[in-house]
């Protein structure tokens, strides 16, 4: 597929909004990784795990656009296209998922324009995770576009879930037999149980030194 052709409008504002997207995920790249660094700084603890960010491919671009119905064009992307510029944060415990929303949420300079909570009410399928869609004003010579960024947050076991789920997924295009659906959806119930037993596990790890620190 061509993806410039099948944009359709001129080449020149897709190189723009490709440079929109690549400088919204540098700087929100660059922030998530000075929050983790003051974290440990202050807290001798480090909330993220890891992080991944992505450019969406042009194909999966058109081929959302397509899904929702809408014509492959450069202002339909812009406005209904909202993971283009996507970014990944993993952590170890549930907690931490909600303390790291909350250290987004207040940085002055992003606007957080939509909050999916799939922790507290997990999608049909199984799936966790917490998503905000932020936007980040990107300077250019000729002024300010606020840039839209998605943002998932999950533990590791929810993103082992995930991405062998999205496997699975993929492997039968969305028509998975019954039995499998509902062997992920327990596997989904076991991810949720050991994510809490872990965090159980280390709120009585920080009691026990807390406790041997007082003695
Ligand atoms: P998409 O069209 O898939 O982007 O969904 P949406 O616009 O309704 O947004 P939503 O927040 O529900 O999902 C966005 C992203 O979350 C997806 O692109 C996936 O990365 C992830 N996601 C959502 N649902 C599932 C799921 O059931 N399984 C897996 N593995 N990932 C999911
Ligand atoms: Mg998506």
């Amino acid at each position: 597929m061509e993806p410039l052709e099948t944009i359709g409008d001129d080449i020149d504002s897709w190189t723009t909004m490709m440079f929109l997207y690549h400088s919204a995920l540098k700087k929100v790249n660059t922030k998530l990784e000075i929050l983790n660094d003051e974290f440990r700084h202050v807290h001798k603890y480090n909330p993220i795990e890891y992080f991944k960010s992505r450019i969406k491919t042009p194909e999966s671009i058109v081929k959302k656009l397509k899904r929702g119905g809408y014509e492959s064009t450069i202002a339909n992307m812009v406005k209904y296209v909202n993971d283009i510029a996507g970014i990944r944060l993993v952590c170890s415990f549930t907690s931490d998922i909600y303390r790291l929303a909350e250290m987004i949420r207040r940085q002055n300079d992003l606007t957080v324009v939509t909050v999916k909570d799939y922790i507290k009410t997990p999608k049909e399928s199984g799936y966790k995770s917490y998503h905000m869609l932020v936007t980040v004003p990107i300077f250019l010579s000729e002024g300010v576009v606020d840039t839209k960024v998605e943002i998932q947050i999950r533990t590791i076991a929810m993103d082992f879930w995930a991405s062998l789920e999205h496997k699975i997924y993929y492997k039968f295009e969305g028509n998975a037999p019954d039995y499998i659906s509902k062997e992920l959806r327990d596997c989904a119930s076991m991810v949720s149980m050991l994510d809490a037993k872990m965090l159980r596990l280390n709120e009585a790890v920080l009691r026990a030194k807390e406790e041997q620190a007082d003695k």
